[in-house]
């Protein structure tokens, strides 16, 4: 049995965010073809989630118990990640940033060696990203500019999950197509999702 953690991003009912469209699609067609596994939905507008701030950093630095531990503590206990979290400003809702603050905490999913940081999350770990994104970011001259995708990929890799574990599905050109195009774009989007959670 698998215990997957479903890290929701995005202050949207589900209903009016392309993204949890996908997302939802992904986690009920996993739940239905693995309905042992145990899903842990978190999301992050509905926590109490404060920046880092000085007493905080006291504590994590002086090994005290923070509140940042629950947090690194389910994250690192988790066997796949699927973290649905729409493009802003070229990356992600910065309440994910913050998520990212509170679960990198050293000991519990990374530690310090002489050779620099290494992670500390079991191998086998499966991660997949999922956004949506107003403009078209997966190729072309845009490419390049797109700093969610590859956040989230570098710090998950920090942590121990293998770049060949996670996967990436996207809805793009939400804020140009119109209609039917849209509505269309969309559906293969969610169509996608339903796929790829089959060999998640
Ligand atoms: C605060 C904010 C920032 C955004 N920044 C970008 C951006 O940098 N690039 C882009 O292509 N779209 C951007 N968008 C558009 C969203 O990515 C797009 O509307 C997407 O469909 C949002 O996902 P959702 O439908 O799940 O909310 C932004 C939207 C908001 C609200």
């Amino acid at each position: 049995m698998s215990t997957v953690l479903y890290i929701k991003a995005n202050p949207k009912p589900d209903n009016a965010s392309y993204t949890f469209r996908m997302s939802e699609a992904f986690i009920k067609a996993y739940q239905e073809q693995n309905p042992g596994d145990k899903i842990i939905t978190l999301d992050l507008y509905k926590e109490d989630l404060r920046p880092l701030n000085a007493e905080m950093l006291g504590q994590m630095f002086a090994g005290q118990d923070c509140v940042m531990r629950k947090y690194a503590e389910q994250f690192a206990a988790a066997d796949k990640y699927v973290i649905a979290a729409p493009m802003w400003n070229l990356s992600f809702p910065a309440i994910l940033k913050m998520y990212f603050d509170y679960v990198m905490l050293a000991g519990v999913t990374f530690k310090y060696t002489e050779q620099g940081p290494v992670g500390l999350l079991t191998p086998g770990k499966k991660a997949a990203h999922i956004t949506a994104r107003g403009g078209l970011y997966s190729q072309g001259p845009t490419a390049q500019l797109e700093m969610g995708d590859r956040y989230i990929r570098t710090i998950l890799g920090f942590m121990g999950v293998e770049p060949g574990n996670i996967i990436t599905i996207t809805t793009e050109l939400t804020g140009v197509l119109q209609g039917q195009e849209l509505e269309q774009s969309v559906n293969k989007s969610v169509a996608e999702a339903i796929q790829k959670a089959s060999e998640f």
